[in-house]
């Protein structure tokens, strides 16, 4: 029989959701040593927010709190609530800054929710972690008061290139390849144009989003490459190949490697 004279069309199939990840955890002991150049990045993200001191703010993906901090040093009279994805980055920022004016809880971004609309919103280091800012961005415009300031930093496109070279190299042999292949990475290196569009949809009213070189060479590289860069493709691998896989990728690097990082920044307002 002929496909075209059978009767009723076949009913289109659902199609397979795309690899979405949960948020992993994070070692925050160790993000508490390796992270200084986030402390840079968070103080020049703060520059961009105007604040009066009284306000509440969401710190999104507020790691150990090294930003929230910070944060906190400019709102004398306001609070702050800090949301993360990783249960031992929210109990190490509960255990350091937790009070009145710092809570801090665990929650997805692409699915959070808050009692009250913030004033403002602030994220450094987190959105490439998300393969989903269509989901992300809407999150957070329904979680502030129209008019609300939202400045944000990232990875953006082309971040970490040498790096995600290295680790694909790395990847593509064996025994990794088994467990890691081709994978890209749990990256979302996103650019400015898609980013600005995703923005005005979700109803931020944008005023500049734009990449940035920032070239750092990390201190304690491979631990940095344990906790930070690298801890997913660690989750990927059985506990017997993650020391050889980090020592490959180390070798990779070469001596004295410079990271490459390109930052993503936002400035937009709730519409
Ligand atoms: C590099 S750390 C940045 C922490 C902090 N903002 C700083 O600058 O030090 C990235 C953080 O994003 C969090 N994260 C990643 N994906 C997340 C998600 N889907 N929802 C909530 N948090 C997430 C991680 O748990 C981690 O604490």
């Amino acid at each position: 029989m002929d496909d075209d004279d059978s009767g009723p069309a076949p009913r289109p199939q659902p199609q397979p959701a795309p690899r979405l990840q949960p948020p992993r955890e994070w070692d925050a002991g160790s993000y508490q040593v390796v992270s200084t150049p986030h402390q840079g990045w968070g103080a020049e993200i703060l520059d961009r927010l105007p604040l009066r001191g009284d306000e509440t703010v969401l710190d999104l993906g507020c790691g150990t709190g090294r930003v929230t901090a910070q944060l906190l040093e400019r709102l004398p009279r306001g609070r702050v609530v800090g949301i993360d994805g990783s249960a031992a980055m929210v109990a190490e920022a509960q255990r350091l800054l937790g009070s009145d004016r710092a809570t801090f809880r665990q929650a997805d971004l692409v699915a959070f929710t808050v009692d009250e609309p913030a004033d403002a919103a602030l994220s450094s280091a987190t959105f490439h972690w998300i393969a989903d800012h269509d989901a992300l961005f809407p999150r957070i415009r329904a979680a502030l008061k129209p008019g609300a300031p939202f400045v944000a930093q990232c990875g953006g496109r082309g971040n970490i290139a040498t790096v995600v070279a290295a680790v694909l190299a790395v990847s593509a042999r064996e025994p990794f390849a088994a467990a890691l292949g081709d994978w890209p990475g749990p990256w979302n290196f996103a650019g400015p144009e898609e980013t600005r569009r995703r923005l005005e949809r979700a109803g931020f009213a944008v005023e500049r989003v734009w990449l940035q070189d920032s070239p750092k060479r990390p201190q304690r590289l491979r631990e940095f490459l344990r906790t930070v860069s690298l801890g997913s493709h660690l989750e990927c691998l059985p506990q017997e190949l993650r020391d050889p896989f980090l020592d490959a990728v180390v070798v990779q690097l070469g001596p004295d490697p410079v990271h490459d990082y390109v930052r993503l920044n936002i400035v937009a307002r709730a519409g």
